[in-house]
């Protein structure tokens, strides 16, 4: 038999995002999970400061969501959605709606985050199209946005490593500018004081370049997670709010980092009081242990793409999967978890407490700025000279070494532990970072 067929061979997994020589060199197994840890194969606990990938909301190993699962697949196992229903699709689309904000509640479902990007753009422009306006096409972005990793979502997105290997991106996209301010805004404690109404207005500017006749849609994460936590400054999200609403433009929030709780409410949109036109959701949607991603849509975008539709389908879009039985059935636990566990607000009274423990380490070596919102935070080191990145991945190797799962992206630490951390957990992370931040260079 190859080398490279042997059952323990770690060389047929194409690891996605991963450095692939060096974790095969190197590799970290983590092969069971419960609560806010994880086990590696040699029997350590992991402290998982990451919710998996910002996705297990309500830790791991949810009992209740295990059976549902299991319950799910033996009595079915699969249906289309495709011109057939079947009841829990139904019940968990209904669900969802009552957690969405009013009016935002027909909701597509797909199958990651990627596909919710691609497919609320879709929608957007169906939307268009439908009234009469073929001619909004265009589709507005934000540098250092991340809307997965398909084409339409790599188009919108901001983050250059991302979109250079691949060719043409979609056409007629544009972006706006991203909102970190560092030198404005260093240290700040939730929404930072500087930039809001400026960074929303270069809207006008897009507006200008293309005339509004031309624009569809802008997408944008409420708080940006994966290019290392962007909190939007204070008014932003409003005046962007405004700005599409005078122009005619749809507002996208990507909610697959902040739905489900990670602020302290359901959705971005409810904590931040600014309505968006669709909502794009996954990763906690399920708490993760089924991929699941949907699009919640506004009831104007439903009723008048079925309206004005010229063929008995309307919306010539799906996926095999979309609306899995056990999904849906691992859904509609998550929801009951969130909701009998007061997740959602355990997730507000905790967020000061998470606010201080993070922002106690700007005295730690390298930290050159600290950021959070809800249960999310992000710590920005400097860039070691000519070697950008590094110091981030040391700090996240010393941190798993001392039992503590981060997240690192660029020279940034990133931080969504589950919403069920106990505020000692929050000081044992914040103290392991401390410790790996001053082990390294
Ligand atoms: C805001 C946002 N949108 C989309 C995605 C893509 O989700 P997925 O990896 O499930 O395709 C992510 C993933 O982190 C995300 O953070």
């Amino acid at each position: 038999m190859p080398d490279t067929l042997r059952p323990n061979s770690l060389d047929a997994f194409w690891m996605p995002f991963t450095p692939n020589r060096a974790f095969k060199a190197d590799p970290r197994m983590v092969v069971r999970a419960e609560g806010v840890h994880y086990y590696t194969s040699d029997g350590r606990a992991i402290l998982d400061a990451t919710s998996g990938l910002w996705c297990c909301a309500a830790g791991h190993g949810r009992k209740r969501i295990v059976e549902a699962i299991q319950r799910a697949a033996a009595e079915l196992d699969y249906a289309t959605t495709f011109n057939l229903g079947h009841p829990s699709a139904f019940e968990f689309a209904n669900r969802l709606g009552e957690i969405t904000p009013d009016g935002i509640d027909r909701i597509f479902f797909t199958n990651s985050g990627s596909e919710s990007a691609d497919t609320a753009l879709k929608i957007a422009l169906a939307y268009h199209r439908a009234r009469g306006k073929p001619g909004k096409y265009r589709l507005i972005g934000r540098e250092r946005g991340y809307h997965g990793t398909n084409f339409g979502g790599i188009s919108v997105g901001g983050i250059v490593r991302n979109r250079m290997t691949y060719g043409p991106m979609v056409a007629g996209v544009d972006h706006l500018p991203h909102t970190l301010d560092i030198a404005r805004n260093a240290f700040s404690r939730g929404e930072p004081e500087h930039g809001g109404a400026e960074f929303a207005d270069a809207l006008e500017r897009i507006v200008a370049l293309h005339d509004a006749s031309t624009i569809a849609a802008v997408i944008v994460e409420p708080v940006a997670g994966s290019t290392g936590v962007i909190v939007p400054p204070k008014g932003y999200l409003k005046r962007l709010r405004e700005l599409c609403t005078r122009h005619d433009i749809l507002l996208i929030f990507d909610e697959v980092i902040t739905g489900f709780g990670r602020l302290g409410a359901p959705f971005a949109a409810q904590y931040f009081d600014v309505t968006p036109d669709l909502i794009t959701m996954a990763k906690a949607i399920t708490n993760a242990a089924v991929p699941m991603g949907a699009v919640a849509c506004s009831r104007e975008i439903y009723d008048t793409i079925l309206a004005n539709a010229d063929t008995p389908i309307e919306l010539f879009h799906g996926y095999t999967t979309s609306g899995h039985p056990l999904a849906c059935a691992a859904g509609l636990a998550a929801l009951d978890t969130y909701r009998d566990e007061k997740l959602f607000e355990r997730a507000a009274e905790l967020a000061p407490y998470w606010e201080d423990a993070i922002h106690a380490l700007r005295d730690a070596p390298h930290v050159i700025d600290i950021r959070n919102l809800g249960l999310i935070g992000g710590i920005e080191l400097e860039p070691r000279p000519g070697a950008a990145t590094q110091r981030a991945l040391e700090a996240f190797r010393k941190c798993f070494d001392a039992g503590v799962l981060v997240r690192v992206t660029g020279d940034i630490i990133a931080f969504s532990p589950p919403l069920i951390v106990e505020k000692a957990q929050i000081d044992r992370i914040v103290e392991t970072v401390r410790a790996a931040l001053r082990q390294i260079a």
